[in-house]
Order: structure tokens, then sequence, then C-alpha cells
């Protein structure tokens, strides 16, 4: 990347890291419940302090781009602090909901196009130390505490994920699963307590046949379609807009201002 070594692992596949083995230390996440996913804390709380400070920086995801999304990083923030990475960089794009309702394939297909555009001109500032907060949402800790009541959720609702008889008992989802909470007991599917809600199982199976508890009317089905992507207002065209229209506008400003070689083809 831009002349740079980088090194991906995932978190659900590693237990620790040597930090000390790293210049720069970067983690991804999905907002749930504006907050970073249990398993990205836990994961954090596991590693072993870095001998001197080093920077670190935070990409996340989420279906909207409203302010109060700020504060899902604030917890982990301050566990990064603790391991001696000080973030210095954070980066939110906006990606397709997979939950609540869809997004039409056009917005979908703008959020992507966007992202791709963006992420060169980010790693860059990353890489030239120009450092960017996002904006503090007042009593974020706050907030953002009490949402984390869905890792709780999710483990109440794990426990009512249900196959259906499409299931051809594949075996996808116990394979999948980012924490080892589906296993298959004499040919039966059993989901356990630790469901992260990620729903992952769900989207990735071939035969849609794994129903998610409380939230099935929520699930977004299937794949979105960028090939062609149609140009309806879908279901939400007033969901958020107002928040819709400024990340577009930031974005678009942001990469119009910056032309970047990215390995040695020009991304502007
Ligand atoms: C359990 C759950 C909670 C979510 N909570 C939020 C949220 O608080 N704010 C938000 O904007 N999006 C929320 N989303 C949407 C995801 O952040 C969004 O779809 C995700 O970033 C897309 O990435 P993925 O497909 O890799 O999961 C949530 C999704 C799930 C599954």
């Amino acid at each position: 990347m831009l002349g740079n070594e980088v090194e991906a692992v995932q978190i659900e596949k590693t237990d620790t890291i040597n930090l000390d083995d790293y210049d720069t230390v970067g983690i991804a996440y999905p907002i749930h419940a504006f907050n970073a996913p249990e398993l990205v804390l836990k994961f954090v709380k596991r590693l072993q302090k870095a001998k001197d400070k080093k920077n670190a920086y935070i990409i996340k995801t989420s279906g909207e781009p409203l302010w109060l999304n700020n504060i899902s990083s604030l917890k982990l923030k301050s566990l990064l602090k603790k391991k001696n990475l000080i973030v210095k960089n954070e980066y939110h794009y906006c990606m397709p909901y997979n939950i609540i309702f869809r997004h039409t394939d056009k917005m979908a297909y703008n959020m992507w196009q966007t992202a791709q555009q963006l992420i060169p001109i980010d790693c860059k500032e990353i890489l030239d130390g120009k450092e960017v907060k996002l904006k503090r949402f007042p009593f974020g800790r706050f907030l953002a505490w009490i949402f984390r009541i869905e890792y709780w959720g999710g483990r109440f609702n794990g426990k009512r994920y249900k196959v259906n008889n499409d299931c051809v008992k594949c075996g996808r989802c116990v394979l999948i699963c980012p924490t080892n909470n589906i296993t298959m007991e004499d040919g039966e599917l059993k989901f356990g307590k630790n469901c992260m809600m990620c729903m992952r199982c769900s989207f990735l199976c071939h035969k849609n046949a794994i129903k998610i508890g409380l939230f099935e009317k929520w699930k977004v089905n299937g794949v979105y379609n960028f090939n062609n992507p149609n140009g309806d207002e879908g279901t939400h065209k007033d969901y958020c807009k107002k928040s819709y229209i400024k990340y577009f506008k930031r974005s678009e400003e942001k990469i119009k201002n910056n032309t970047i070689k990215f390995e040695s083809e020009e991304v502007v």
C-alpha cells in the first residue's frame, strides 16, 4: 500500500499479535448498536502492551452516517491507549445496510464507489502523519455504554436462531461463525450462547435457511446488485436524508481535492 507493507489479520481467527512488530496498527469494524462489536474489544484486551507508544487508526463502517455513530469508538480508543496505541486517525465509511431496511442498489453502489475513492486518500493521510479526529458527540461515553446492551441482546436473540427445512446441513455456518457459536450435533445445528449478531451465518447461507430470531423481519436478504444499479428511490427515501447528503457532499469534496498515485495507477 503506497510503498508500505501491510499485514491484515482477521480478529476472529487471531488470538493475539505482537504490537512491537508493527509501526502502526489499524482496527476496522462494522458499527453495531453505536459500538464496536464485543469481539473487537475482547481482541484488544488480549493484546500485550506495546513497549513504546505508537500510532493507531480506526476504520468503521455503518449503514447510516449519523453523527451519533462517532461514539462507537470511544471504548475502543481507551482500551487501545492502555496498550500504548494512540489513535491519530479515524475514518467512517457508509456501507449498505444489512439490517433494518434495504438500501436501493444505486445508493449501495454510491456508498461502495465513494469508499473506494476515499480509502487511498485516507491511507495517504495516515502515512503522512496528518491527524484526523471525528467530531465528539455530547455524553458519548454514557450513551455508548447504554447501547452496549446489544452485546447481551445478541446473546439472548442468538439462542433463538433456527433453521428451517431448506437447510442441507452443509456446515458452512459452522465454519464461518466468528464466535464459534454454531455446532453440528448428531446432524442437527445448535446455536449457543455467544452470538454477536453479525448475522453472517444467515446472510451467507446458500439456502437462506437460518432465521435470526426476533430480527428476522429486519434482515436484508440477498446481495446488492452493482452491475446495473437501479435509480428508484426505494422505500425509505427520507430516512436520515440530510446525513446522507452531507456524507456524500463531504466525500465528493475530499475526492475532488485529492489526486493520489496508488500502486502505479492514478486514483482521483
Ligand atoms: C446488530 C447490528 C447492529 C447495527 N447497528 C448499527 C448502528 O448502530 N448504526 C449504523 O449506522 N449501522 C448499524 N448496523 C449496520 C451495519 O453497521 C452496516 O450494515 C455494516 O457496517 C455493513 O458492514 P458488514 O456488511 O460488513 O457487516 C448494524 C448492523 C447489525 C447487524
